[in-house]
């Protein structure tokens, strides 16, 4: 059975009270026999004051990003151990914002996921093609490239876990998801790409691919149910919470 990942990333859209108390909306609704595993990446501020009120430890905490060196004089930066310190079990690395804004590419992202295989956070990979390079017919050379940059090199023993985020920029923010079918076909790709890399006994100990770009609870299940999508990021829609209890409830609903 499938314990698909229903995680929020809630980028800088909330203030600390905001936040607090949109987490108490969504821990207070949660099923007790919840079949999703629900991860909510807030701001640094609320993720150590939302560690202090997630009692019931129902829903799991990621940040949304880190920085590859684990002490030192960066100034600005937060690593893994401090995310560790506030309970953070996940860790968004490469989402398209920090590669378009903050200039990440994928020699940052492979250096970032070293550092995250290093401690107890599970990295959350973000890959996905822009407008242009779907327009020009290179979605499938884009992702195969992005995946094999972050991922090359790196030495797996078997009992870490990696979730790949498969998020095509052009459809964020959007409202319009790229259909489902669509979706399902680029996770084939990244799957294949990971098992040339490290054959298929280490893809399915290690990894899960989710899917991440306008989901709300309407589209939600025609997602889950394709064999090779583990799960969803969500942005806009987790920012409510009758929008993303409603999403949590629809991957319930399926298994
Ligand atoms: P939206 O769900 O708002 O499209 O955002 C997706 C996303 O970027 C999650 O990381």
């Amino acid at each position: 059975m499938k314990q698909p990942y229903i995680i929020a990333n809630w980028k800088m859209q909330l203030s600390l009270n905001e936040s607090l108390s949109l987490f108490g909306e969504i821990d207070e609704v949660l099923p007790e026999k919840n079949k999703a595993n629900v991860v909510i990446c807030p701001s640094y501020t609320a993720l150590a004051k939302i560690n202090e009120i997630n009692t019931r430890k129902k829903i799991k905490l990621g940040a949304q990003n880190v920085f590859w060196e684990e002490i030192g004089a960066y100034t600005g930066e937060i690593s893994t151990k401090m995310l560790e310190e506030v309970d953070c079990k996940y860790v968004i690395i490469g989402h398209s914002d920090r590669r378009k804004y903050f200039k990440e590419d994928d020699d940052v992202v492979h250096h970032k996921l070293k550092t995250v295989l290093d401690s107890s956070l599970v990295p959350i990979v973000c890959v996905g093609e822009d407008f242009q390079q779907r327009q020009e017919g290179k979605k499938d050379y884009t992702i195969i490239s992005q995946v094999t940059k972050a991922f090359s090199g790196i030495d797996f023993k078997g009992n870490e876990k990696v979730i790949i985020a498969y998020e095509p920029v052009w459809v964020i923010g959007s409202g319009q998801a790229i259909n489902a079918e669509d979706a399902e076909y680029m996770h084939e790709i990244i799957k294949q790409t990971i098992i040339d890399l490290f054959g298929v006994g280490i893809f399915e100990k290690i990894f899960k691919i989710i899917y991440g770009g306008s989901i709300n609870a309407k589209i939600v299940k025609t997602f889950l149910v394709q064999p090779n999508i583990d799960g969803v990021l969500v942005g806009g829609a987790s920012l409510n919470a009758d929008k993303f209890l409603e999403i949590i409830k629809e991957a319930n609903d399926i298994y």
